[in-house]
């Protein structure tokens, strides 16, 4: 069998102690202590041997001995194995001198901690709107990593190279933000992400908070809170209305404070699914001119919109000189890619290419290449006009099923983008806390709007499920909230 690695032992120089005590005493530790565990193949004793520059006699007769104690099994022609179970109950705990025990960390704020352990745990079918990895293109992406795998072999190119990205997916990006966002911007103005919550870790490295606060809606995408808040930033927090956010607030608020930034979701307001109307983008952008703040515009589903018109982003209207865009590849192919970009002006890109060489040094070349060679052959374009029926007729769906289930006991709006939809609850809830809605589907709590003592929204996430799944995740949310 072909191994891995090849496993390293040391053996401590004990003076007085055999070879043979010490392998012995070394192998029986790392058992003891996880490093070996069950059914985990031992080198070879010809192999042990050389490698420790010791007798291979000496290793057989260390490996009988731990056999005879019951630590390894060994089977005729296939190897020497760790027991699986093992003799003593009382094992040392695993990995232990791996723990720091210095008290030098920084602690995870609250908000940090909550989100790091809802990533952990899989998401679950209906979720806030993530796209469905069964649509992934998996045979088309594996022919481009193949055809982009020979040309590099023959060019010898995937060394270390632009923090911003590789020329050809920016050029690529560019040429989409021009054509189908309505920007106006050059290769020099976009880099290349891991994603568009890397944009906005990087513009909260970036931007100063002895500068000023951010401004974030009241209802708002709890990662880039938390990314913020990570940089030293104080967050104020913007009044909404059905339409998204209220402008004479925003005007109240930085009449009376120092700003950096607004972090805004224009396209699909996270989590309220709402469009910003035109004449409040328009409003914002005159407000960054006059009080000079950034506005950080997340567009990160922009490429499902179901309505006939497309909606210019923030960044191609009059007045955007203090936007930065940052957009993401992993609604349209798949959270996993890890891809998206920002575009913002050059001094600023410049900057996040800094950042990006004392965090990762440079994007994943290979990734970026097949997913340029996507783009360049129109297949992108195709995929997204394919899902984009798919999700426009699940949203219907989802709509016309909340309403069977639920009748006048829930209101929403519906949608014109996105994967998700925002209903109200109130009726049902009725000041009710959201641990009352906890039961055995505690996963359905994910749904909720956490930001309220009381829940009266959930964001029905109906992307990544099919028909009957959606019947079934809404008739199971009536049993939770009709109790
Ligand atoms: C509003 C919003 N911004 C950013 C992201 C992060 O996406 P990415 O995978 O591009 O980092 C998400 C993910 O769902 C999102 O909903």
């Amino acid at each position: 069998m072909l191994r891995p690695w090849e496993m390293q032992f040391w053996l401590e120089s004990s003076p007085g102690q055999t070879l043979h005590a010490k392998l012995l005493n070394k192998l029986t530790s790392d058992i003891k202590e996880g490093r070996l565990s069950p059914g985990t193949l031992l080198p070879g004793t010809r192999s042990l041997a050389k490698q420790q520059g010791i007798n291979r006699k000496t290793v057989q007769q260390v490996y009988e001995e731990l056999e005879a104690q019951g630590w390894v099994t060994t089977l005729r022609g296939s190897g020497t194995y760790i027991s699986e179970t093992l003799p003593e109950q009382k094992l040392t705990k695993p990995h232990e001198q791996l723990v720091n025990s210095t008290d030098k960390t920084k602690p995870a704020s609250k908000l940090m901690s909550g989100l790091y352990q809802d990533a952990r745990v899989p998401a679950p079918i209906a979720n806030d709107g993530t796209p469905d990895i069964r649509l992934i293109p998996y045979e088309l992406l594996a022919r481009a990593y193949r055809r982009v795998c020979l040309h590099l072999s023959q060019h010898l190119n995937l060394g270390y190279g632009d923090p911003k990205g590789t020329h050809e997916l920016r050029n690529a990006v560019t040429k989409m933000l021009k054509e189908d966002r309505f920007m106006n911007c050059s290769v020099e103005e976009v880099c290349i992400l891991r994603g568009s919550q890397m944009g906005i870790y990087l513009a909260s490295r970036i931007l100063d908070p002895r500068k000023g606060a951010i401004i974030m809606e009241e209802l708002c995408y709890l990662p880039a809170k938390a990314a913020f808040e990570a940089n030293g930033f104080e967050i104020l927090l913007c009044k909404m209305d059905k339409h998204g956010l209220d402008i004479s607030h925003l005007q109240e608020i930085l009449g009376n404070n120092a700003v950096a930034a607004i972090y805004v979701t224009p396209h699909h307001q996270y989590p309220t699914t709402v469009c910003l109307p035109m004449d409040r983008r328009l409003a914002l952008l005159k407000l960054s001119k006059s009080f000079q703040f950034v506005v950080l515009e997340d567009d990160y589903d922009h490429e499902f919109h179901y309505g006939s018109n497309p909606v210019p982003p923030l960044a191609s209207l009059p007045d955007a000189e203090n936007v930065v865009h940052v957009g993401s590849m992993s609604k349209v192919f798949a959270p996993g890619l890890r891809l998206g970009y920002m575009a913002a002006d050059r001094a600023f890109i410049e900057r996040a290419a800094q950042e990006i060489v004392i965090i990762d040094r440079q994007g994943n070349s290979l990734s970026e290449l097949v997913l340029s060679d996507l783009m360049e052959s129109g297949e992108v374009k195709r995929h997204i006009r394919r899902t984009k029926r798919q999700y426009a007729s699940r949203r219907d769906f989802t709509a016309k099923e909340f309403a069977r289930v639920f009748g006048s006991k829930v209101s929403f709006e519906i949608p014109s983008g996105g994967m998700a939809i925002w209903v109200d609850i109130s009726k049902l809830t009725k000041g009710k806390s959201l641990e009352s809605f906890q039961n055995e589907n505690s996963a359905l709590i994910t749904l909720f709007s956490t930001e309220q003592i009381s829940p009266t929204h959930l964001r029905f996430g109906f992307g990544a499920i099919d028909e009957n799944e959606i019947t079934r995740s809404i008739e199971l949310l009536f049993q939770v909230l009709n109790q």
